[in-house]
């Protein structure tokens, strides 16, 4: 088994940069279902949740090959089955956005329902709803949804709660409907903005992106463009925060400074110098003790979900009292535990997380229990005195392009071993 060793203590120097964005790869690799022809797509990450998609879309019959490191050619002239299989989309909730793009252009779909995950229930009932609001037909059989409509009907939807891969579904789904779809209390993350622009170059006709409403004037076709990933805004608050908990100083490049205002605000506001050295470059650095401050995830442009666990280690080490509250998931506080075991002082009440800030963390064994939660005990290792060894890294490796070798480039003492013997 694989697994990460971190020296604590020592400070951060240098320059990282950020890799194009997984959850804005994930949907755009979706959308290329809906135009056959040759798209170029660039700045994709190396991330297993971008491998398990190019599984899944390969499944269905799409042609793909990878160009560069970072850019891949995708065909789906070839595009002849409607099935995501569970063992797929178990590995990966995303999958379910491949449910929109099919029926819409091959009026059919049959998905695995992918069921809860660690960090809570998250239903896709808001997907179906939309969908069925546009005119398919929808059954729930063997565990799989099964979609069928000759051809959608635009339609308005109001999203009772705020979903991104549910506005994209719908985008992606309306953008081959005939007539108009409203989507209202639609998402406004930069990462729906960015399909929409991916969707718009394709020739849909797209209003309100950014917006809480969209309005998509569906076509009868689409076609294959190239484009270009924006950068991963959670991957960019990770290293910013990983200043704030090993100390130094870093330049942050290819990042958009913007998609991180409300990051940046609470950053400079737990003490770190911020500041925006060009339109894709942020500078940071940590001057003495960071100050504890309160913290509420909610929708963008609001503090992001994907960051609290981040933060959380920050507030670990801060002087003071701080309230982390998560409003958008049920059981985002996993990583709690395993905080607590290098030294956190954390109480958990319901969706506030309150946190002690202690001297120092201590460097101690832990697990690795979803996504961010593993950002977060890298994050810890990093501030804590002595080691500290990190297992279940496949978390990790579903969102961050080797975040290891990009801290170690900086000066962090961190190791990835398997069977004892260093992998680089
Ligand atoms: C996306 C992101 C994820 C991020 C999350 C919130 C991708 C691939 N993933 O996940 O990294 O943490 O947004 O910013 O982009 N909900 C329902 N019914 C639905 C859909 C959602 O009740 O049909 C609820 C969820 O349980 C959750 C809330 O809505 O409580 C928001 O979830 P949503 O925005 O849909 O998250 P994802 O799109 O799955």
């Amino acid at each position: 088994m694989e697994h990460i060793e971190i020296k604590g203590g020592h400070r951060l120097s240098g320059t990282v940069r950020i890799s194009g964005a997984k959850n804005a790869a994930l949907p755009i690799l979706a959308a290329t279902l809906l135009a056959p022809g040759k798209f170029q797509l660039h700045e994709v990450p190396q991330l297993e949740d971008v491998k398990i998609f190019l599984r899944l879309l390969q499944e269905l019959g799409v042609k793909w090959e990878r160009t560069s490191d970072h850019s891949l050619e995708i065909d789906s002239s070839g595009l002849k089955n409607f099935e995501a299989p569970y063992d797929l989309v178990r590995l990966m909730r995303a999958s379910i956005l491949v449910l929109g793009p099919l029926v819409a252009r091959l009026g059919r779909a049959r998905v695995a329902l992918p069921g809860g995950c660690a960090i809570g229930a998250r239903p896709i009932d808001l997907h179906l709803k939309g969908l069925e609001l546009m005119g398919a037909k929808l059954k729930i059989k063997e565990g799989f949804v099964e979609a069928k409509a000759k051809r959608l009907n635009g339609a308005t939807i109001y999203f009772d709660i705020t979903s991104v891969t549910g506005t994209e579904n719908l985008m992606m789904a309306a953008s081959l409907a005939k007539g108009k779809t409203i989507l209202e209390n639609a998402a406004r993350e930069p990462e729906v903005v960015a399909l929409g622009e991916l969707l718009l170059q394709m020739g849909a006709k797209i209003k309100g992106l950014g917006t809480d409403t969209i309005t998509i004037e569906g076509s009868k076709e689409l076609k294959a463009v190239d484009w270009t990933i924006i950068p991963d805004r959670i991957e960019a608050g990770t290293f910013l925060m990983a200043v704030g908990a090993a100390g130094g100083k870093l330049i942050i490049e290819n990042c958009i400074p913007s998609h991180l205002d409300a990051v940046l605000e609470k950053l400079k506001n737990a003490g770190l110098k911020i500041d925006i050295i060009d339109k894709d470059k942020i500078g940071v650095q940590r001057r003495g003790k960071l100050k504890s401050i309160d913290i509420k995830t909610q929708p963008y442009p609001g503090f992001p979900t994907d960051l609290q666990a981040q933060i959380m280690v920050l507030m670990s080490i801060a002087s003071g009292l701080s309230v982390i509250t998560e409003t958008i998931f049920e059981n985002r506080f996993m990583h709690v535990a395993e905080l607590r075991r290098l030294g956190a002082d954390i109480k958990v009440e319901g969706r506030n997380a309150i946190v002690r800030g202690v001297s120092e963390l201590t460097g101690a064994p832990v697990m690795a229990t979803d996504l961010r939660a593993s950002a977060s005990l890298i994050l810890a290792g990093l501030s804590a005195k002595g080691t500290t060894i990190i297992q279940g890294l496949n978390h990790l490796d579903r969102g961050y392009e080797r975040i290891d070798k990009k801290l170690s480039a900086v000066g962090a003492r961190i190791k990835r071993l398997k069977n004892g013997k260093e992998i680089t």
